[in-house]
């Protein structure tokens, strides 16, 4: 059969991106304060807003995906560091809170008040419960009794003997009552045998209610998900206990190696997983094939990242929302529901807004949270502001840096497809939802949307020309900060 190249030009299909598109008013009876931002982002992971932070150096390390995950969105720690450094990152999100603290450490009465120091200094925390013969509960020893004591006397003279405690069916509200009317920081958890079985702390029990939206695990510790390449198992089996999702941070998962080092992974990892990244009708359906069962969500985009020239380099590209529709369709065809990550080009809420209307459940942000007092890397000042470091994973720096210590990431392309430089200092992630999350409830109130699933039902798109984008922003007027003299 002769190539009819010609067609191969006038069948093109537009591949839109976030600039071509506006959402056009509905009919509302929607309140913003009323929308309901919470989705499913997979089958066993529920968020209270549909913020995901990318697996990138300058992105997410542990204090990005707690503070984030406070909010209610989600942090995935990057994959440019040792397994040990990604797995310590996890553990750091999983320890930050819990109701019931399950791996307590603890002191025996025999030991002297200088090894309770020790340990107190070496795991940053103030109390330590007294345990002897097979972890029955004697004592605790609290910041109040060490500062007091001789280093070189037991532990037993200086503990407190007389331990406030819980049974293991406490709820939080009753811990929060005994804290408080017994006037106790720990409250250790015992069993009828006053074994010890974990520990509460105020501090645990305040930041629940400071944090309401915050996602948690049955334990109450922070949800939190770590980023592999589909090849490296020995990665994946490491986070495996310490992650709640693993996620596939390939440009281009559309690839037959790939999908077979995914389908080997998913048979021998045993914790959710994310499939991507993906762009197409085809690509989504191969994956679903060859995972069978094995893909709890798609992350959707190649090329459109700010910090991305994959698309300048090769002209290869599925933009973000192009992408979105296409695996929503997809998996419609194929009748399942898998929720979509719109991954790459998200600026602003009105982007994200977009993006959710095509079909995604939640959105994936780099850039935004990049400029965040929470991102690796400290503030830049340039000119008399401030900024933050931001570079693409497949820029030179970032590759050579996962070169030099991962072995299953050789050089295999020699260009790179990612560039590096700074973004403006936003704040803490806490300000920075806050108004992405506003922007969101805004733009669903326009399109009279209470929820993501309903706006996937009203949403229309406008198609804007070239002209609009320019009028569809501020204009005729000169803002303070660009006069030209
Ligand atoms: P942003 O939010 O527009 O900055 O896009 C972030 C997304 O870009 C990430 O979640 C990745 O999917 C993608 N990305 C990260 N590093 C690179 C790169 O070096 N080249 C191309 N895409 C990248």
């Amino acid at each position: 059969m002769p190539v009819d190249f010609y067609s191969k030009l006038t069948n093109a299909r537009g591949v839109y991106t976030f600039r071509d598109f506006v959402l056009v008013p509905g009919r509302s009876d929607v309140e913003p304060s009323k929308v309901d931002l919470s989705i499913n982002l997979t089958k066993q992971i529920h968020l209270n807003l549909p913020l995901v932070s990318s697996p990138m150096d300058t992105v997410t390390e542990s204090d990005m995906a707690i503070a984030l995950a406070r909010e209610g969105g989600l942090g995935i720690i990057h994959r440019n560091m040792p397994i040990e450094e990604q797995v310590e990152n996890a553990k750091r999100v999983k320890r930050a809170e819990s109701f019931i603290i399950r791996d307590v450490v603890t002191i025996t009465p025999d030991q002297k008040i200088s090894d309770a120091l020790e340990l107190m200094h070496n795991k940053s925390i103030s109390g330590l419960p007294v345990v002897s013969d097979g972890d029955r509960i004697v004592g605790i020893l609290t910041k109040r009794d060490v500062n007091f004591a001789d280093p070189n006397v037991s532990v037993r003279e200086a503990m407190t003997s007389e331990v406030i405690v819980a049974g293991p069916e406490v709820t939080i509200e009753e811990a929060k009552k005994i804290m408080n009317k017994r006037k106790v920081e720990k409250l250790p958890v015992v069993d009828k045998n006053r074994k010890l079985m974990g520990l509460i702390t105020i501090k645990d029990v305040y930041s629940r209610e400071r944090f309401p939206l915050a996602t948690r695990d049955s334990q109450g510790r922070l949800l939190v998900g770590a980023a592999v390449s589909p090849y490296d198992i020995e990665r994946a089996k490491a986070l495996e206990k310490h992650v709640d999702l693993l996620v596939s941070d390939v440009a281009h998962f559309h690839n037959t190696n790939i999908l077979e080092a995914a389908k080997k992974l998913t048979n021998e990892v045993f914790v959710e997983f994310i499939a991507g990244n993906l762009g197409t009708i085809e690509g989504t359906k191969d994956t679903i094939e060859a995972l069978d069962g094995h893909v709890a969500g798609i992350r959707a985009g190649v090329g459109s990242g700010s910090i991305c020239v994959t698309s300048e380099v090769t002209k290869a590209g599925a933009p973000t929302l192009f992408a979105v529709s296409q695996i929503a369709v997809a998996l419609q065809e194929l009748g399942v529901e898998i929720p979509i990550i719109a991954d790459g080009g998200i600026r602003a809420a009105g982007d994200g807004a977009l993006a959710l209307a095509a079909g995604a459940s939640a959105i994936m942000m780099g850039n935004v949270f990049a400029g965040c007092t929470e991102s690796p890397g400290g503030l830049i000042k340039i000119g008399g502001k401030y900024y933050k470091p931001y570079r693409g994973m497949g820029s030179m720096a970032s590759r050579q840096k996962r070169f030099a210590m991962d072995r299953y990431n050789q050089p295999a392309k020699g260009i790179a497809e990612g560039v590096e430089g700074v973004v403006p200092y936003r704040g803490d992630v806490s300000t920075v939802v806050e108004e992405f999350a506003s922007g969101l409830r805004a733009s669903f109130g326009y399109a009279g949307a209470t929820s993501v699933k309903d706006l996937w039902q009203k949403a229309k798109f406008g198609a804007v020309t070239a002209a609009g984008v320019d009028e569809m922003r501020p204009h005729s007027i000169i803002l303070p900060g660009e006069e030209k003299i």
